[in-house]
């Protein structure tokens, strides 16, 4: 007999089989673009030369690729000493390499009652690293220079152009 209880219980299964699909779609997507960076650091030259001279009062970000059936884009991003992004999730998959310099990744834990996330690490990343994250908030992250050098990295999103400053970051509080 059909019931809501067996109803829920169908729901639970699918949503758990789901999230496996989604999980390894997005593996093998994000593993597939991390093997292509290996010439990112070739693209410094696109950066304009007044970015790695002068500190805006924000870390910069400059458009170099969009996908011309705006499956994802590319962006240079820069970070003067002490220049950080804000906390957040993304609402797209993105992976990132550093092509100079050093950057300081601190992790967050969503906490799905007060909506907000809580610092539990941070790691270091530098020149050639490459890191991966998929949509959603179960990779929660900021990115700060702490050194006293100029930062570049490469960031690739599953977004248009038009989107790119609109629909990649969930802005996260802290707990
Ligand atoms: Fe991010």
């Amino acid at each position: 007999m059909l019931n809501s209880l067996h109803a829920q219980t169908v729901l639970n299964r699918m949503s758990v089989d789901i999230d496996g699909v989604m999980q390894a779609n997005q593996n093998r997507l994000l593993n597939g673009i991390s093997l292509l960076l290996d010439e990112a650091e070739q693209l410094m030259p696109l950066l304009p030369p007044s970015a790695l001279a002068s500190a805006s009062s924000t870390y910069s970000r400059h458009l170099v690729y969009a996908d011309e059936l705006g499956r994802y884009s590319a962006m240079l991003l820069v970070w003067h000493p002490g220049q950080h992004s804000p906390v957040h999730g993304h609402r797209t998959w993105c992976t990132y390499k550093v092509l100079q310099g050093q950057l300081t990744e601190r992790h967050y834990k969503w906490n799905a009652a007060t909506r907000r996330a809580k610092k539990c690490g941070q790691i270091s990343r530098h020149a050639g690293d490459v890191v991966s994250a998929p949509a959603g908030l179960a990779d929660i992250h900021q990115l700060v220079n702490q050194s006293a050098e100029v930062a570049v990295s490469l960031h690739i999103y599953g977004v248009d152009s038009e989107r790119i400053s609109t629909h990649v970051n969930y802005l996260i509080h802290e707990e």
